[in-house]
């Protein structure tokens, strides 16, 4: 296993398009892509350029949200996960388990359109990470 590009930084809101208006107004960010649903992980996304990386935001969808419970602890909303490339997503869950780490789920077809797994917490000091295979058109 070896740590790859910091892809994006996810973060939780209850407004995408409040925190747009921050990202832009605030911090001059010119690149904001379609906000889009992802039914399947219960969450609106809203992906912000940086020079090399990217900010995703993350608005609840639906009742059952991951991020709903987030934003119960967090109303104004706050950063939720770190994102990082790995080559092999299958072989990462494997290497993570391994190692003793908790793997939440199985790999599943991420934001980017590549499969994701999400690390429990616990094992990274506090920090929910995400890995994500690499896309082969990466940006
Ligand atoms: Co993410």
């Amino acid at each position: 296993m070896k740590l790859g590009r910091l892809n994006h930084v996810g973060i939780a809101t209850p407004s995408i398009a409040g925190s747009v208006a921050t990202y832009r107004d605030l911090l001059g960010a010119t690149k904001i892509h379609e906000a889009f649903d992802l039914p399947a992980q219960g969450v609106r996304v809203c992906f912000v350029d940086t020079p090399n990386s990217q900010i995703e935001l993350l608005e609840p969808l639906g009742e059952n949200s991951p991020i709903l419970k987030f934003l119960e602890k967090n109303p104004a909303g706050g950063q939720h996960h770190v994102c990082f490339e790995v080559p092999d997503i299958h072989k990462a869950k494997a290497e993570m388990e391994a190692k003793g780490a908790k793997v939440l789920g199985e790999p599943r077809i991420g934001a980017h359109g590549t499969p994701v797994i999400f690390v429990h917490p616990k094992d990274m000091g506090g920090v929910l990470v995400e890995l994500m295979e690499t896309p082969t058109n990466a940006h």
